[in-house]
């Protein structure tokens, strides 16, 4: 059972802080430098440095993930071949929040009797949550993650990611606009709302601390920041926090419920597992390139890391539901989300935390799963292929 003793201060204090430099700009370079001198800085390129003109073809083995000095604006050859499929697969998924018919929700939203109190509230809370939570996101990758990410085909997959967060934070204010909402109280509930503040302040200071425009990767202490920052963002965020979201809204459009909202939330949703698929496998690369950086203190880390996740959405799952709706319940999330937490462990290559727990929501797997098929709501094929990709 979670503890409700001030667990925003609580959960916050368990995470150790990661670096956010306030220093003066000189004192920032002479730390810099000092790291340098010490680790001996391999820091890579960046993409826009000047064309070294009559510079050597690119060798595969000339490519790295972080730090690579290899011209970065030349895709090909393919080193990460899962990346460019991710690239494929994401793009062959196209879909914009307008295709979805949202009649009906509207009808069912303003009807008096059409849902319940509880049920409104997991609604609006909701929106309340994602409609900022993708910003953040998006700006993680665009200020943080993408200048220290040294490799092509991966940074066009962070390039179809970003545009993906820009489609759901559409997504997010059409349904706000399309039921009527009061879109201000929505759009500032992360600053009002403790268990949606929680999540996002949580998370800022791993964006701020690459943000730095001082900071640069190339010694074992930055690199290890970049991971820490991967793993809060793509492990965490976009791999715990959504999902006691994600379930709750799926399960109302199961009940026949705001169907076109529900849509929404899982076009979403299945965007979303690509992104934390691609996320793990970057930081695995990471892992497999930079065997140095996975020390037994810094698995330690990570761990308090995504059990500190696991504390917060647990604690958004008891504001959101204070009691029992849709047949679920804040404690059958608790069981969820360890099950969740274990899983991401394994993905990572850290031991589970959690013993004895299975998959409540079966459900939800299966709609992951989904591809071809009609989806579960039985009104458009899910799968959305675009141009030559379509076939009948
Ligand atoms: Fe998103
Ligand atoms: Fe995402």
């Amino acid at each position: 059972m979670y503890n409700w003793d001030d667990p925003i201060k609580e959960a916050l204090n368990k995470t150790e802080k990661p670096v956010v430099n306030n220093n003066t700009q000189e004192s920032v370079l002479n730390e810099n430098k000092k790291s340098q001198v010490d680790l001996g800085s391999q820091e890579g390129l960046t993409g826009i440095e000047n064309i070294e003109k009559g510079g050597e073809r690119i060798k595969v083995d000339d490519k790295a993930i972080i730090n690579c000095r290899a011209d970065l604006n030349q895709l090909v050859p393919f080193k990460y071949e899962w990346a460019w499929q991710k690239y494929l697969d994401g793009s062959a998924n196209h879909w914009m929040p307008e295709e979805i018919p949202m009649h009906d929700d509207i009808k069912l939203w303003q009807d008096p009797k059409g849902l319940t109190e509880d049920e409104r509230q997991i609604v609006e809370r909701n929106l309340g949550f994602f409609s900022t939570a993708d910003s953040l996101v998006a700006n993680n990758l665009v200020l943080a993650v993408y200048k220290h990410i040294t490799n092509p085909e991966c940074r066009q997959y962070l390039l179809r990611q970003a545009f993906e967060e820009a489609i759901h934070t559409h997504a997010y204010q059409y349904c706000v606009q399309s039921l009527g909402l009061d879109e201000s109280r929505i759009f500032n509930m992360y600053r009002e709302i403790p268990s949606v503040a929680t999540k996002a302040e949580w998370a800022l200071p791993f964006t701020q601390s690459l943000g730095d425009p001082n900071f640069k990767t190339g010694t074992l202490e930055n690199n290890q920041r970049l991971l820490r920052d991967l793993i809060a963002f793509y492990v965490v965020f976009e791999g715990i926090f959504f999902y006691v979201g994600f379930t709750q809204i799926l399960s109302l459009g199961r009940r026949n419920k705001l169907t076109g909202v529900s849509q929404q939330f899982q076009y979403i949703l299945r965007d979303e597992s690509m992104h934390m698929n691609f996320g793990i496998d970057v930081i695995n690369q990471i892992k497999n390139e930079n065997p140095e950086l996975w020390t037994e203190e810094f698995q330690t880390e990570m761990i308090a890391l995504i059990k500190t996740g696991v504390d917060l959405e647990t604690k958004y799952a008891y504001d959101t539901m204070p009691r029992p709706i849709l047949g679920m319940s804040a404690q059958t999330f608790e069981e969820y989300l360890q099950f969740i937490a274990n899983r991401r462990f394994t993905q990572v290559g850290l031991p589970q935390q959690y013993k004895d727990v299975s998959n409540p929501f079966e459900w939800m797997s299966e709609i992951m799963d989904l591809k071809k098929e009609k989806n579960f709501f039985e009104t458009r094929v899910t799968e959305y292929q675009t141009g030559g990709k379509l076939k009948f």
